[in-house]
């Protein structure tokens, strides 16, 4: 949630620090402003509620403003309503200090208080001008901006990725983090920070992760880390191997439509590396069969549509290992008194790698011993960082709010571990091992070819339904599961109303909601269970359901014959059926929100990485 950028060096900032936020904008869109010092002007700062657009076009793409040193920011608003005021940069009373915050100052209010007894006067709402104000209040103390930035960072409480500017410092950048992630660039023309590395990836692929507590001093020519007591940090620097193009849509009308297209790569990339010689080879992955064989227990927390792959890995997971799978959303994780232990795996599922529950929660199961694997698509992140193993999807940037690429590389990897755990402990006959390790190989391919079919028979049932109000997607064991994705794809980004239900728990309530023309998707893709499947179909239709039945290629005929219209998939491994069935689910939404004329990327209220609770 929110973007910051920064940059100091030998080249104009506001058109490097837009374009930075233009990447960024998944992060949040509620208003834009940047910040830019030059010998002559001083400090400049532009912001507006709205899209960048708004704010590019009033700054001239950033003609407008002199100077190579600047900081930027696009926001999702928490405190204070999204408007130009509380829009990002905010600047001191006396107008030389500037500073963008990613994250929450909890203890603002006091703060702010305290500060307003002392006669500052506050402009907006937020929490994050309480930083900026008590940063004048300290400079003025000591007359030294790094220490004044210590002093502050001693004081509040939350979570921040910081960059700060002051008028007089006309040759440096000061960043701080705990909690949101920053990065640090080095580039040829000048240094960078950033909230996410596809902001600069068109200038550098030279980076360093910033950690909690650090402080960083960026001029043209250097970057210096400081431990909070402002002691030097040496960094280690990486190369981010990401390509510039994967941040841009390619000739796509939308970053959704491209990264679904990209979906048979993405899962190619994360599989390939993963299986030598039949067997699945987790080289990152640092358990012993010891330890896998003493586990009691398997957690496994995420939020959102990483949540939804826990919920197909727990069915998986469960039927190959015979364990105890617990899927928890992190948000209730956190404050329920988990059940973990030194026996306890805990896996948390995150593309950004930097989602506040998520990292909460599994710093709580650590905290109670449990032993925590991260499957994490951004590398370098929080969570990454933080977990005692890691494995990476390799989805690339995924740009779209909405998710595809990273829920669909997700769930392979989360298969690729369940079976090679399920080896470990000797519960997977070794037919079964081989059927599913070739069928995974064979998912791209399969992918592909629906991918290259015509979409328009989904493009016309987009247009015949996208007017409805209230959707149900229905379906059993892994089709429930993959449900509660295609209704959270839908709502997200088309705001129609959807919910998923296990279809046997209808009778026991949600059916009294099924009238004549409701829209039902019904999914039966789990062979094993498509008779019930279709049992389930023949009830709605008989109270009027207007059905739209998903299955396999092999039922498509049976379907036909009771559904109103149906859309099949390749047959592969049952459960590895989720990652083909998603497919049509993922196109399904696209459309229907075309039809309805939403903002597919970049859908209300919403924002792609959420770092705040
Ligand atoms: C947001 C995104 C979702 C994502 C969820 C969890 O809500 O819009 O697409 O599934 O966060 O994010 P994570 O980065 O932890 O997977």
């Amino acid at each position: 949630m929110c973007g910051i950028i920064g940059f100091v060096g030998r080249e104009p900032a506001a058109p490097i620090l837009l374009d930075g936020l233009a990447r960024m904008e998944y992060r949040g869109y509620d208003s834009a402003g940047v910040a830019v010092r030059s010998e002559t002007k001083g400090l400049q700062v532009k912001k507006t509620k709205g899209r960048l657009k708004v704010l590019s076009d009033l700054i001239h793409g950033g003609a407008d403003l002199e100077g190579n040193l600047g900081i930027g920011h696009t926001r999702w608003a928490t405190h204070g309503e999204p408007n130009d005021i509380n829009a990002h940069p905010h600047v001191s009373e006396n107008g030389r200090i500037a500073i963008v915050h990613n994250g929450i100052i909890e203890n603002y209010l006091e703060l702010k208080e305290h500060l307003q007894k002392l006669g500052v006067t506050f402009q907006s709402e937020t929490d994050s001008e309480v930083v900026a104000q008590l940063l004048e209040y300290h400079y003025n103390e000591c007359h030294n901006m790094l220490e004044a930035v210590g002093r502050v960072l001693r004081r509040i409480e939350g979570s921040y990725a910081f960059g700060i500017i002051c008028a007089d410092y006309p040759n440096a950048l000061i960043a701080a983090r705990k909690d949101s992630p920053l990065i640090l660039g080095y580039g040829e023309n000048g240094n960078f920070i950033a909230s996410d590395v596809t902001a600069i990836i068109k200038y550098t692929r030279d980076v360093a992760y910033m950690d909690d507590g650090e402080i960083a001093v960026l001029t043209a020519d250097s970057i210096d880390v400081f431990d909070d007591e402002l002691v030097p940090v040496e960094k280690h620097r990486s190369t981010v191997d990401w390509d510039v193009s994967a941040a841009e849509k390619g000739g796509y009308p939308h970053f959704m439509l491209k990264e679904i297209m990209e979906q048979p790569e993405a899962i190619r990339k994360t599989v390939s590396p993963r299986i030598k010689n039949g067997r699945v080879v987790l080289d990152d992955l640092h358990l012993t069969e010891e330890y896998v064989r003493d586990i009691s227990r398997i957690f496994i927390i995420a939020c959102g549509s990483s949540y939804h792959v826990g919920m197909v890995s727990k069915y998986n997971w469960e039927k190959l290992m015979r364990r105890p799978v617990e899927v928890t959303l992190a948000s209730e994780f956190r404050y329920c008194d988990p059940l973990v232990d030194e026996k306890s795996l805990v896996v948390v599922i995150s593309q950004s790698g930097e989602t506040l529950d998520t990292m909460a929660a599994m710093r709580e199961a650590k905290r109670r011993g449990g032993r925590t694997l991260a499957i994490v698509n951004v590398v370098g992140s929080s969570i990454a960082r933080e977990a005692d193993d890691v494995l990476y999807t390799w989805a690339g940037p995924e740009i779209a709010v909405a998710t595809t690429k990273a829920y669909s590389t997700q769930l392979v990897l989360m298969d690729l571990v369940g079976l090679y755990l399920a080896d470990l402990l000797g519960t997977v006959e070794q037919s079964e091992y081989d059927a599913i390790l070739t069928e995974v190989q064979s998912l791209p391919e399969k992918m592909q070819e629906m991918l290259n079919r015509d979409t328009e028979d989904i493009q016309y049932f987009a247009s015949r339904y996208f007017n409805h109000d209230s959707i149900f997607f229905i379906g059993r064991n892994l089709d429930y599961a993959m449900g509660m994705e295609g209704s959270l794809k839908l709502k997200e980004i088309s705001y129609i109303h959807s919910e998923a239900y296990a279809s046997g728990e209808l009778k026991h309530g949600t059916i009294s909601l099924i009238e004549q023309g409701t829209l039902v998707v019904a999914l039966g893709t789990y062979a094993p269970l498509f008779d019930k499947a279709m049992s389930n179909v023949v009830e709605v239709k008989a109270r009027g359901a207007e059905v739209l039945a998903l299955t396999t290629e092999d039922f498509r005929e049976k379907m036909e014959k009771t559904a109103d219209a149906t859309v099949a998939v390749p047959v592969t491994h049952p459960v590895l059926q989720p990652s083909l069935g998603v497919v049509p689910l993922q196109l399904f939404s696209y459309y229907v929100a075309l039809q309805r004329g939403c903002d597919i990327d970049k859908p209300r209220n919403l924002a792609k990485s959420v770092t705040v609770e």
